[in-house]
């Protein structure tokens, strides 16, 4: 695996395997990587001849107060990762290749009404953040698709509306949450949980697959349902933010007749925000 730090360069890379016709896939990361970051590259390794993988902490994407300054690093661990799972080329940018006139007044990309509802009510200007540097690593690497986490469903469907939208010829694919036997998706920030707090945390999924049973037996009530989904987070210990059910394909309010739905949650524990969500097929 090679790394490389400036756009030249990646240009320079990927430009040689155009020539061979080689597709390319590519993996955005913010590092510290775990099993549901190497699941995204071992399906960019079946969907592609070339895997491209960013590690870039994109400071337009968090908040004031937010965990910007303690976002974990682990940068001999990830190359070592990214080795063993076959990536061809690391792009590990310092802060100034990619926001070389600093980080204010950024041309920027918005992805309207999706991006302002569940977690972009609660992170102003998140997704917006997202969407930007999406764009700039999209135009530099130019890959045929890339994968992103379900995980992240908001940011998968805001990433998704982006590239239809401002018609980037590149394939946006989905890739299943990773979770750790008890259920907690895999994440940077439960590094920040402590003993007891990881004990509960698992209480986050096990809301969502408790909701997801009372929907699939019938139950169409939405809003008492979330409301009975944030009781039974704060009765477990966590401060929910919101429980939400939507249509999956663009995170609207159900209809009575919307059939492929998902419930999405936001919880803070501690330190950390933790957000979750299952998709469910009626
Ligand atoms: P990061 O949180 O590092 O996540 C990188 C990718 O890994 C995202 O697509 C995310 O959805 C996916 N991912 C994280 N945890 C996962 C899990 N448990 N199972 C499956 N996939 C998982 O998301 C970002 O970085 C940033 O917002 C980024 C897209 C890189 C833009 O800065």
């Amino acid at each position: 695996m090679e790394t490389v730090e400036t756009i030249p360069q990646i240009r320079d890379r990927i430009a040689a395997w155009r020539r061979q016709n080689d597709r390319i896939a590519f993996v955005p990361t913010m590092g510290n990587l775990h099993a549901g970051h190497l699941a995204l590259v071992s399906r960019a390794r079946e969907l592609a001849d070339r895997v491209v993988v960013s590690i870039f902490v994109n400071p337009l994407q968090f908040g004031q107060g937010e965990d910007l300054d303690a976002y974990p690093h682990t940068p001999y661990e990830d190359a070592e990762k990214l080795e063993q799972a076959g990536v061809d080329l690391l792009f590990r940018p310092q802060e100034a290749e990619v926001y070389p006139h600093g980080r204010e007044g950024v041309s920027f990309v918005e992805v309207p009404r999706v991006s302002e509802i569940l977690c972009g009510a609660s992170r102003p200007g998140h997704f917006r953040g997202v969407a930007t540097v999406v764009a700039k690593l999209f135009n530099i690497v130019q890959p045929d698709l890339a994968c992103f986490g379900e995980k992240d469903y908001q940011q998968l469907t805001v990433l998704r509306r982006m590239v239809e939208d401002l018609n980037f010829p590149i394939t946006i694919v989905g890739v299943a949450t990773m979770r750790e036997p008890d259920g907690l998706a895999m994440s940077s920030r439960n590094g920040y949980l402590t003993v007891e707090e990881r004990r509960i945390a698992p209480q986050l999924y096990q809301s969502l697959q408790a909701m997801a049973e009372r929907l699939r037996r019938g139950e169409r009530d939405w809003i008492h349902l979330e409301q009975q989904g944030e009781e039974r987070l704060a009765r477990a210990g966590l401060r929910p933010d919101y429980v939400s059910i939507r249509r999956a394909t663009d995170l609207a309010p159900p209809e009575a007749a919307d059939r492929e739905l998902v419930i999405l949650a936001a919880a803070f524990l501690g330190k950390a925000r933790l957000i979750d969500n299952l998709l469910i097929n009626l």
